[in-house]
């Protein structure tokens, strides 16, 4: 039987979840010719054993297992690679998608009448099972309407993890996204020249099967990454930008510390800005670990230690950077804040190309 469908699973430690995911997909598409595309990275709890069990039993089933490389977003473009199907479907492992709606995403998409299938918890008809936070739907909502305005397209859940399109239209998208985060839908629609035609299905969204939810948290913060990237993103990469961002912040923290020892603890000065220096580049490196970095985040004490030390010793050198060119600007004539401005992007810079290399490189 010829091949119709990928559906690409993205998975992060759904084990229990793999085989009977993939009998309720062998139910529901029957008739059409399939195959299962689990995406893993590197799951913990042996998810990418468990694909490949799977997978020695039933051909149709294929597993992919990703080695220091994280995101929902970035395993879907994967999985448009490394398929011959001509459609391809996202949904996730954990059985909050019910398969039942891949036959008629796919009839929909395949005789023409829209480009991409979402599956919606908002449209007409559709329910959930539960939310989980009370405050997700406001997020959800105010989401949708912020999407709206980025794609030009009509959508009830332009969040959703369920979607089919044809592959040939993904992967040919697939060089201008940002592959960041999670909303791989919402970027596949903000990227493309042409508005894209959307049918929503409503679905049930069913709680999760087994596991727990890795998404609730990085929400908000993914989202607002996402609009940036795709309005700014090509002048000033986002992750610089939170770079940046954070080490404005980390100037407040250096102050705030500078006169905590000068006024409450009488220190010297000297010995101030030394204590303050340090505390900013430690607040730097928490914060950029949490959230510059969040796709590649240190967590082991040993390695948070060793990212934290190698940090410090970075922006060190940055600093010096910053002094000498400041410096040698300030007395060929430049005004004194300027050359200091100066200073701080090359500084800036630095910290950044040598972090992302040293720091959080892999
Ligand atoms: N490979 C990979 N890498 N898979 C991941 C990652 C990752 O970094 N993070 C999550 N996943 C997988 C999960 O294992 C699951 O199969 C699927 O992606 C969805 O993750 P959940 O953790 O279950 O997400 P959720 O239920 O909180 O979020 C739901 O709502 C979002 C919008 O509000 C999902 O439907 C999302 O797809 C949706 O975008
Ligand atoms: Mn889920």
């Amino acid at each position: 039987m010829a091949l119709d469908l990928a559906i690409i699973l993205p998975t992060l430690n759904e084990r229990n979840n793999l085989a009977p995911l993939v009998e309720r997909i062998e139910d529901a598409l029957g008739p059409f010719g399939w195959e299962v595309l689990v995406v893993d990275d590197n799951s913990s709890d042996g998810t990418s054993d468990e694909a490949r069990r799977i997978a020695r039993d039933d051909p149709r089933v294929r597993a992919i297992q990703r080695i220091g490389r994280r995101g929902l977003s970035s395993a879907a473009i994967e999985g448009f690679c490394a398929t011959a199907a001509p459609f391809v479907a996202v949904m996730d492992a954990d059985h909050q998608h019910d398969p039942k709606l891949l036959a008629p995403m796919l009839e929909c998409v395949r005789s023409g009448e829209a480009d991409v299938a979402v599956a919606s918890r908002f449209a007409e008809g559709a329910s959930m099972a539960e939310w989980g936070r009370p405050d997700r739907e406001k997020l959800s909502s105010l989401a949708n309407g912020l999407a709206r305005r980025l794609t030009g397209v009509e959508l009830s859940d332009p969040m959703s993890g369920y979607f089919l399109l044809s592959t040939d239209r993904a992967r040919s998208l697939v060089p201008r996204l940002s592959g960041i985060g999670f909303k791989i839908l919402l970027d596949l629609l903000a990227t493309s020249e042409k508005p894209l035609k959307v049918k929503d299905f409503p679905m049930n969204f069913a709680a999760r099967r087994t596991g727990e939810s890795k998404l609730d948290r990085a929400i908000a913060l993914d989202f607002l990454a996402g609009l940036y990237d795709k309005s700014f993103g090509r002048i000033i990469p986002t992750r610089f930008a939170l770079f940046g961002t954070v080490g404005a912040l980390g100037v407040l923290v250096h102050l705030g510390i500078l006169y905590l020892c000068l006024l409450a603890f009488g220190a010297g000065f000297t010995w101030a800005q030394a204590v303050a220096t340090l505390g900013a580049m430690t607040f730097n490196f928490w914060l950029n670990n949490f959230l510059t970095y969040r796709d590649r985040r240190l967590t082991s004490v040993r390695k948070v230690l060793a990212g934290w030390a190698s940090f410090v010793a970075a922006c060190s050198v940055g600093a010096f950077a910053n002094v000498a060119v400041a410096s040698a600007l300030y007395v060929r004539g430049l005004h004194e804040v300027l050359a200091a401005v100066v200073g701080i992007g090359i500084g800036s810079v630095w910290n950044y190309a040598l972090s992302s290399r040293f720091v959080w490189g892999r």
